[in-house]
């Protein structure tokens, strides 16, 4: 295996391209989006903390390879394995680029080893190959662990996934069909697409077409993405949630939001501008309409003070004051694109946003986050949050706060962390590293088993007793853990000025246009 590169010498590269970029004139700060500043002091705490977080990936790696080594997911409290995602090992496929960055050399090699005995052109009998999920997780996740290892083998794999996910294409709009049936070669499925399976494929088909130098992989993105920003839509910046692939019609009754369903849309208008290395001007000027758009339709401050992010139901439906988990990604990416759009004026929303997210988890009994919130908005019991400083005692419960939990589950989910990842990068206040660390420890007293780690049912009872699920999905092991690692590693690991991470964290370097 290739060793990782000296720390001291990519720092001194970053150093050097800082001064070019300097000497160019280019705007953007890079010593910000290097995290220059608190976060480059090497510091007692955080590799302690890094240490921590690697034994974490260890203990979960461990769980999977013991017991679904080669299947989709482990089961951690059964100790057995599943193949719901197709049999493509996704677990395995998903965390290559993981195990890469923690210097986990024997279970790289031993999981890069096994990559060539998939076979992504296959499924079992009966299942769809879902166009999005195995473009995020599989493609993703073998593009990330060759731009860190080079190795051709794992390319060619890549290669594979594309071209088998490329016959989801032949719409008439070029709208990809959301899933595939490998076997029946009948690839059409419902028309039925949300705005993320047709707008989170860019930066992995883009990346493919690069480095294979198959331009037909760019072609099919950039016409899917055409298709949905071409399309008519009644509130400039904002898109409904679905669109039919036959028609190339949003369907104008289907909901606005930063949920499920259409999250990372967004999140690729920007990370396709940095992807390109801010040379194609459209999707700058995309993702800085949304902002606005979010900002006038969709964020609210809660009487008890607190920013979020609701959605528009549907039917031209009424503003719903409630918030998915999923939507905590959005703090980071307002953070990532106040830093590179040179957009000053988005970082306190990002950070007020961020600091929501954070406090549902602070204030819930066991200090881990639901899955869906809302925010009561009448006077009475509700209390001003804690100023939230590190170290600061739980004073008040969600409900003082006015946080209503709809959907008590946490199931692992990565995206609050990342925000926190993110704005720690952008701002290098230590505080986020404070917050990212109380949310580790909640994750580890009671999402840990003895195989593994296992989805929480009610973050409000604080007895695992009957508590948790018998699933660990792979975004624990290709995104939470990363990004744990990533807040407390210095910033000189995957530093973002060089690499744009995808929407399940796996790093692709940024291209020259
Ligand atoms: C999954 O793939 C493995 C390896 O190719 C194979 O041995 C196994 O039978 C497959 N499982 C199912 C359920 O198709
Ligand atoms: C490029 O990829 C497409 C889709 O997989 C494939 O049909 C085509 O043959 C490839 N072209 C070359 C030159 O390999
Ligand atoms: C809460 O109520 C205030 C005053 O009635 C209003 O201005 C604000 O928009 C409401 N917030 C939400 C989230 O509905």
């Amino acid at each position: 295996m290739v060793p990782l590169p000296s720390r001291a010498l990519s720092r001194y590269l970053a150093l050097a391209l800082a001064a070019a970029l300097g000497a160019l004139g280019v705007v953007y700060s890079y010593t910000m989006l290097a995290g220059r500043g608190s976060a480059a002091v090497p510091d007692e705490a955080a590799s302690r903390r890094l240490a921590a977080v690697r034994g974490a990936m260890a203990h979960a790696w461990k769980g999977y390879r013991d017991y679904a080594f080669g299947q989709d997911e482990l089961q951690p409290l059964t100790r057995s394995g599943n193949v719901r995602w197709g049999n493509w090992s996704i677990s395995l496929v998903d965390t290559l680029d993981t195990l890469w960055l923690l210097d986990m050399k024997d279970e790289y090699a031993e999981a890069k080893a096994y990559v060539q005995k998939i076979d992504f052109t296959r499924s079992p009998r009966g299942y769809r190959v879902r166009v999005f999920e195995m473009t995020i997780r599989a493609l993703g996740g073998l593009l990330g662990a060759y731009e860190l290892d080079h190795d051709p083998a794992l390319l060619a794999k890549a290669a594979e996934v594309g071209s088998t996910l490329a016959a989801a294409f032949s719409s008439p709009t070029g709208l990809p069909y959301p899933s595939i049936d490998l076997n029946s070669r009948r690839y059409r499925s419902t028309t039925r697409l949300c705005i993320a399976e047709g707008g989170t494929l860019q930066l992995e088909f883009k990346k493919l077409a690069q480095l294979t130098g198959n331009k037909t992989y760019a072609d099919l993105a950039d016409r899917a993405y055409e298709a949905l920003e071409a399309a008519e839509r009644p509130i400039r910046g904002l898109y409904p949630t679905f669109i039919d692939v036959n028609t190339g019609k949003y369907d104008l009754g289907s909901e606005y939001s930063l949920g499920g369903g259409a999250d990372s849309f967004y999140e690729y208008q920007l990370k396709q501008h940095i992807l390109h290395n801010h040379k194609r001007p459209q999707y700058g000027a995309q993702y800085a309409a949304a902002v606005e758009a979010v900002k006038e339709h969709l964020v609210r401050k809660s009487q008890a003070g607190l920013t979020f992010v609701g959605r528009i139901a549907r039917h031209g439906g009424a503003y719903v004051p409630e918030m998915q988990h999923l939507a905590c990604f959005y703090p980071g990416l307002l953070a990532l694109g106040a830093q590179v759009m040179d957009r000053p004026q988005d970082l306190p929303l990002a950070k007020e946003l961020a600091r929501t997210c954070y406090l549902t988890y602070k204030h819930s009994p066991t200090g881990l986050g639901p899955e869906t919130f809302s925010f009561r908005n009448q006077t009475g019991n509700i209390r001003e949050p804690p100023a939230a400083e590190a170290g600061e005692q739980a004073a008040a419960s969600l409900d003082d706060l006015g946080i209503v939990v709809v959907d008590p589950r946490y199931i692992l989910r990565p995206e609050t962390i990342e925000s926190l990842f993110v704005l720690h990068r952008v701002t290098g206040d230590p505080v986020y590293r404070e917050w990212g660390w109380d949310i580790f420890q909640a994750i580890e007293r009671y999402t840990r088993v003895e195989h593994g780690y296992a989805a929480y049912r009610d973050v409000r009872k604080t007895t695992p007793n009957g508590n948790l699920d018998d699933s660990m999905e792979s975004f624990l092991l290709a995104e939470t853990l990363k990004y744990l690692y990533l807040l407390f590693a210095p910033p000189d690991v995957l530093p973002l000025d060089k690499f744009v991470l995808t929407t399940e964290a796996h790093p692709l370097r940024i291209m020259p246009n």
